[in-house]
């Protein structure tokens, strides 16, 4: 049985890779740091599995990477590790770059001394083109990252494709634009948004604020995105790949079709809050889609809209439960 080690298991990525991974009859070993406070709640469907089993690393701590390769032996490793949020890049730079550039550069390290047979996927994102492209970006757009996460994700991309030209690793790095769910933390903006709709639809909150809303993105859903970071390491050879939808939504939008859901206008519940603008903004972010349908075969499930009303219909459950 092949084995899959994942990296960030207890953020929202690793919850769907992993039970895809499993559904697919892979082993998969889950990697996470030590936490004072529970946060395995994303894998409560696959916590029992006989298939499944968490060991504890830590990506700034080189000797974790080492033992816990030398003793899973994967045949994949999925880094998705990462300090991951763009406004804490910029109040944690030093730890950013630790986490996310040279968390990388450590795995990459102990996968080159312990399984150089095994596949390598490190999770990249649209936040290292910045400002680099035009309208639309590619593989071949130049990266201009706007903030400390987005520079430390270039280092890390980079790398990747160092390693694969340096010592013929099959590392691929996968340049993901946004891709939400309702299993993405409170502090994104869409997750910030469909809580907030449930909340404020429940009465258990006046208004939700929110920082520039003429920004747009290229929204996806996470697990459709999931399926082609897996896709991506079955490839004959190692090729990065944007994934991404080929549209881009404004988090005005997002705000209205989320609202609408349960019946109500935006207007009436979004105040502007300027404590929540960035040192530097990207203004729009919409990827190619095409060179990775047509390579890897794959297609996104879930749209613009199902993904709104998805994200807060289970929002709204939550909050009934709680
Ligand atoms: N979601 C997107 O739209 C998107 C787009 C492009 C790229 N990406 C990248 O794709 C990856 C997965 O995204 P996601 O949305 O699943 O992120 P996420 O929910 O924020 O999960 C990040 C994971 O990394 C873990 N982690 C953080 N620092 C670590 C360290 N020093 N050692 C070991 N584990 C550490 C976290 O563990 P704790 O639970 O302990 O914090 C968590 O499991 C990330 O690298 C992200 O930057 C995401």
């Amino acid at each position: 049985v092949p084995v899959a080690l994942i990296t960030g298991i207890t953020g929202q990525d690793g919850s769907f890779l992993a039970e895809q991974l499993l559904a697919a009859g892979w082993t998969v070993v889950g990697m996470r740091r030590r936490s004072a406070s529970p946060n395995l709640w994303r894998l409560q469907a696959i916590l029992d599995r006989a298939q499944f089993r968490l060991v504890h690393g830590d990506l700034l701590d080189t000797g974790s990477l080492v033992r816990v390769l030398s003793d899973c032996q994967p045949d994949h490793v999925y880094n998705l590790a990462a300090q991951s949020f763009v406004p804490t890049s910029w109040e944690q730079p030093v730890y950013t770059g630790e986490a996310t550039g040279l968390g990388c550069a450590r795995l990459l390290e102990a996968v080159r001394a312990v399984c150089p047979g095994a596949r390598f996927y490190q999770a990249g994102s649209s936040e290292m083109f910045g400002t680099g492209g035009g309208d639309v970006q590619d593989v071949h757009t130049p990266f201009h990252p706007r903030s400390p996460y987005g520079v430390a994700k270039v280092y890390a991309h980079h790398l990747t494709v160092n390693y694969r030209e340096s010592y013929g690793l099959f590392a691929v790095g996968g340049i993901l634009f946004n891709h939400e769910s309702e299993r993405r933390g409170e502090e994104f903006v869409t997750r910030k948004i469909s809580r907030a709709v449930a909340r404020i639809h429940l009465g258990r909150q006046a208004v939700l604020r929110l920082g520039r809303i003429d920004v747009k993105r290229d929204w996806g859903f996470a697990g459709d995105y999931t399926r082609a970071i897996h896709a991506m390491l079955l490839q004959d050879e190692p090729q990065d790949h944007i994934i991404a939808t080929g549209r881009a939504w404004s988090v005005q939008e997002f705000a209205e079709k989320a609202f609408a859901v349960v019946d109500r206008d935006w207007r009436d519940h979004v105040e502007h809050d300027p404590a929540l603008l960035r040192p530097a903004e990207i203004t729009c972010l919409k990827g190619n889609p095409a060179p990775a349908r047509a390579a890897l075969g794959w297609e996104p499930a879930v749209d613009f809209d199902g993904l709104v009303v998805r994200m807060v219909e289970a929002d709204l459950e939550r909050e009934r439960r709680a």
